[in-house]
């Protein structure tokens, strides 16, 4: 590994881009890893521990059928995945996976089924179209984004969830960073995931900063190792 890989660590490279956020970059590549950013997120999104401890348990409150979002849901994978989880509870569910870049859109699709929903939007015309949900949720945008576009992503997130928001994200640190390296290896032939994997990390927020980015009434957890997660209440219904 590069010393100049371990020094980027200490702070957010916030100058690196990712091969996948180049509207030119290859299309085969590029479907090729939103079809394999399902073996990834599972290995690492930690999204199964968030299920039982923060989502399942706002989801039963309810006491009703649900709508939840998943806001840039890339290929669709997390959103598939909560949604078994919370069939296997019987818990009745509407789910919608949305993401503004159609390339990921037709990933997504391949994995469309009953009770799971995939819309070409961001969150900007989600709120414009009137759309509100109980739950919004993210798993791996917030490093992607800008300043500007992080205050209107949490923003937008906020005004579109009736009772709360869940954006997880990777937690940069060297442990993170030299693990991933040497486990995405034998995954990542054909694939955007071992360069843009280790730009995510590298781009990612340690659980202070991206406190501090967002600010209140935001809190961020850690929830496993290697980890971030933003919570707020929504305002949908605010009045
Ligand atoms: C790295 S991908 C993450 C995909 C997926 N959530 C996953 O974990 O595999 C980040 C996605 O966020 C989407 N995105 C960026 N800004 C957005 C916004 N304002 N609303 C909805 N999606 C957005 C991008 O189009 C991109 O597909």
């Amino acid at each position: 590994m590069s010393r100049g890989a371990w020094r980027g660590l200490a702070h957010r490279d916030t100058g690196l881009t990712e091969l996948m956020d180049d509207p030119a970059c290859d299309p085969g590549m590029l479907a090729a890893t939103y079809r394999r950013f399902d073996v990834v997120n599972r290995a690492v999104s930690a999204w199964g521990a968030v299920y039982r401890t923060r989502l399942r348990p706002r989801l039963r409150a309810l006491d009703r059928p649900a709508r939840v979002l998943d806001l840039g849901c890339g290929g669709g994978d997390v959103v598939v995945r909560l949604a078994t989880l919370a069939a296997r509870d019987g818990l009745s569910v509407e789910w919608v996976g949305a993401d503004p870049d159609p390339r990921a859109l037709v990933s997504a699709r391949e994995r469309e089924r009953p009770g799971v929903r995939f819309v070409s939007r961001g969150s900007s015309e989600l709120l414009a179209a009137g759309e509100r949900f109980d739950i919004v949720l993210s798993n791996h945008v917030l490093h992607h984004l800008d300043p500007d576009q992080l205050r209107a992503f949490a923003d937008d997130s906020r005004a579109l969830a009736r009772s709360a928001v869940l954006h997880a994200d990777i937690a940069r640190g060297r442990l993170a960073y030299a693990l991933y390296a040497v486990g995405i290896t034998p995954l990542a032939s054909g694939t955007f995931l071992r360069t843009d994997g280790l730009r995510s990390i590298r781009r990612s927020y340690r659980a202070d900063e991206l406190a501090s980015a967002l600010g209140a009434p935001w809190r961020v957890e850690t929830p496993a190792p290697f980890r971030v997660l933003a919570l707020a209440p929504g305002t949908a219904d605010a009045p």
